[in-house]
């Protein structure tokens, strides 16, 4: 007998630019896939970095995108056809978004039961993927509320070079709040050390601190992410660090991270 699979939903999440959510987002899905596991990736953020990762030059002329499917579930209207929206690399499929979801972000402010707009798009999806990744934007605003309110999970990237105590505990309040008034069964899979040069004084003190302040209540990944100039070079080409350079450092550490993760929700 056949079983369908339910999705993990993880949101990747921290308030603080450039952490390295979105080369998460993208090459943990790829690690994933390379374990065999089927993984839809969310572009939630108006950037749409992730979608440019996917290979998307233009993602301002996308005929559909997340912006489309926000609005048709904000008006009641049929949401659109997945085939009109999502885009596939092997076992990995992508909702696109644009500058356009900025102003769904606008119009989620005016909409009663904002907070589950995401979640009833991607709760009938969960059926089609193991894992479900949600890319956020550095803010805590309406996106990465209906991001966490449609998840099981959320994986926090911190960069040690750019860290600080005050942001990371206002990105745990939020989550306390989503579980408390939205959803739940949310719960913090771990702390991702990214960019991490191994030998720098500022990376052994941060870690350090992380560790004390936060090792007692939330899972920090044995994996850590290295700092790379192959991450630039892999992006350039946009291209997984699992195609462009697999034996890299820090495609390796994605690949062990995504390992460490699969045997975590196992437990
Ligand atoms: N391990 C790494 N080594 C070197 N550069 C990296 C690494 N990870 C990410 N980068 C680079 O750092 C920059 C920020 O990364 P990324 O876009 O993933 O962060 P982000 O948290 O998604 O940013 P934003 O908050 O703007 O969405 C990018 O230019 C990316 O190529
Ligand atoms: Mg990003």
């Amino acid at each position: 007998m056949t079983t369908t699979p339910q999705a993990t939903t993880i949101t990747i999440a921290n308030q603080k630019g450039g952490t390295g959510k979105t080369t998460t987002a993208y090459n943990l899905a790829h690690a994933l896939s390379h374990e065999g596991k089927k993984v839809l990736l969310v572009d939630f953020d108006p950037q749409g970095n992730l979608t440019l990762c996917f290979g998307i030059k233009q993602p301002d002329k996308l005929s559909v995108s997340m912006c489309n499917i926000l609005d048709a579930i904000m008006s009641d209207k049929t949401i659109p056809a997945a085939e009109t929206f999502l885009h596939s690399q092997g076992k990995i499929d992508l909702i696109p978004s644009n500058i356009e979801l900025s102003v769904s972000e606008i119009n989620l402010r005016d909409e009663m039961g904002s907070d589950k707009i995401l979640t009833s798009l991607l709760e009938p999806m969960k059926e089609n993927y193991d894992y479900i990744l949600i890319d956020t934007n550095p803010s805590l605003g309406l996106l990465t509320i209906n991001a966490l309110a449609a998840s099981d999970r959320v994986l926090i990237p911190v960069n040690p070079q750019l860290w600080s105590a005050t942001g990371l505990t206002q990105l745990l309040n939020i989550i306390v709040k989503v579980k408390k008034r939205i959803n739940p069964s949310i719960r913090i899979e771990g702390i991702l050390m990214t960019m991490c040069d191994f030998r720098t004084n500022l990376y052994k003190e941060s870690f350090r601190l992380i560790k004390d302040h936060y090792g007692e209540i939330i899972r920090i990944f044995d994996s850590q992410i290295p700092m790379s100039v192959t991450v630039g070079e892999a992006n350039f080409y946009s291209q997984s660090l699992l195609s462009y350079h697999p034996k890299s450092k820090v495609s390796m550490a994605y690949q062990d991270f995504a390992k460490e993760m699969i045997q975590h929700g196992q437990q």
